[in-house]
């Protein structure tokens, strides 16, 4: 998978940094194409020497030190990378790519480029947790930067606690599967009315709005991303395709049939009249458990100092679409913050789907409001597949991939 593949490498200067050297060596063993381009600080933990005599070539850490007269090397390296990697990326690093700062070889390199960018941080558990930190990974994770989070363990500063750079042979499998789910994407956009031809899929997405009164209400985070990937790749992969959409702050895609809808109430009766022509539903909506027991016609007036409101249980769409189905092939989604692979299976039983997409909400740069997403496939006999952080595109593509698979085996 990585014959050829040009990385270039960013190595910035954490005590981490000593493991570039095993990055480099079991990337170039697998066929990269690795090149270096280190911080000043990097260098005071490891040598350039160290790291051109694994690469074979160049490494770089001064914007000015133009070697080749031909080329403008911060240029030619972004533009020529099939990725970019930054291990381990320091809070510094971080910093200076969220806020789109370029005052060195490699900050100006990440500046430059339009490949892909993907960091693994390393630091101390504080720093790591400091609310700046986690609003620049943030930042950069909703750009579409891909993070491979550290690990937890003893860390070099003596605390014990998450920050460790994670293994470079980890580092190697995410960067591996990286690569092949590009790869595999490619494919499926190359014969994109094989897979789904004939199919009907129905798919929701967004949050939904419960209504307090005219003015307010309930809703939740979901951004509607995911639901609109499964839609667009249902339709590249030769669907026809319902989008059933509640409330989201993104364009749904183009050449889908959308039904926009507020409530939990509305989404069911929505669903309901495409349920019995489809093939394939995915509940990708983030559906609200409880609305309103009033809805009120005029604005409420303030009056005490405290407020209870009553709220009774919505519809549990996918378990009524559960105890009903018939030929449908059904996916559910599963968003939990702890013990995720339990709740997840417990809700494709107790609402009977053929698949279960479970993730885990509390990581950065997973589930809502993402471009990116990590997540674990269910099905009644346990995991069929771990898609590790990757865009919301190749998942949904993976995920309509085994779906159709699954179907063509049952027909
Ligand atoms: N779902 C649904 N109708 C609801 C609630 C959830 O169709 N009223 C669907 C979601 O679209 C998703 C799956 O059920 O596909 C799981 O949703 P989730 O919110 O994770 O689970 P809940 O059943 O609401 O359980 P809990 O809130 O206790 O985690």
């Amino acid at each position: 998978m990585l014959n050829g593949k040009k990385i270039v490498l960013g190595v910035t200067g954490g005590i981490a940094a000593y493991k570039a050297a095993t990055l480099c060596s079991r990337l170039v063993q697998k066929g990269a194409d690795v090149h270096v381009i280190m911080t000043d600080s990097a260098k005071q933990f490891i040598t350039e020497l160290t790291l051109q005599t694994l690469t074979r070539n160049v490494v770089y850490s001064d914007t000015f030190d133009e070697r080749e007269p031909s080329v403008v090397s911060h240029i030619h390296l972004a533009d020529m990378a099939d990725l970019v990697l930054v291990a381990p990326a320091t809070a510094n690093v971080i910093a200076k790519m969220a806020h789109g700062m370029a005052d060195d070889m490699l900050s100006t390199t990440l500046l430059a480029t339009t490949a892909p960018v993907m960091i693994a941080p390393a630091m101390n558990v504080h720093m790591y947790d400091h609310p700046a930190v986690q609003h620049n990974m943030r930042l950069l994770v909703d750009r579409g930067t891909l993070m491979i989070e550290p690990s937890e363990g003893q860390l070099a500063c003596g605390y014990v606690g998450k920050g460790r750079l994670e293994e470079p042979e980890t580092i190697v499998e995410v960067v591996e599967q990286f690569f092949e789910s590009k790869e595999a994407a490619k494919q499926g956009l190359n014969q994109p009315v094989s897979l789904l031809k004939g199919k009907k899929v129905v798919v929701t997405a967004g949050g939904t709005i419960e209504r307090i009164d005219p003015v307010r209400y309930i809703t939740n985070d979901s951004s509607g991303k995911m639901g609109f990937a499964i839609a667009a790749a249902a339709r590249d992969l030769g669907a026809e395709v319902t989008l059933v959409m509640g409330s989201t702050q993104v364009q749904p895609p183009a050449n889908v049939d959308v039904i926009r809808v507020q409530s939990a109430q509305d989404m069911y009766e929505a669903v309901s009249r495409h349920w019995g022509h489809a093939d394939i539903v995915v509940k990708a909506a983030a559906v609200a458990d409880y609305r309103p027991k009033e809805v009120f016609e005029e604005k409420m007036k303030k009056k005490g100092d405290t407020l209870s409101l009553e709220l009774v249980k919505n519809i549990d769409i996918l378990e009524t679409l559960g105890k009903q189905k018939s030929h449908q092939f059904l996916i559910g989604f599963a968003a939990e913050t702890h013990s995720v692979e339990m709740y997840a299976r417990e809700k494709l039983e107790r609402k009977n789907c053929d698949l279960i997409v479970a993730n885990d909400v509390a990581r950065p740069g997973i589930g809502f409001g993402a471009d990116t997403n990590a997540v674990h496939i269910y099905d009644r006999k346990g995991l069929v597949e771990e898609l590790q952080v990757m865009s919301k595109e190749d998942i949904a593509h993976r995920l309509l991939v085994i779906a159709a698979e699954r179907i063509a085996g049952r027909n």
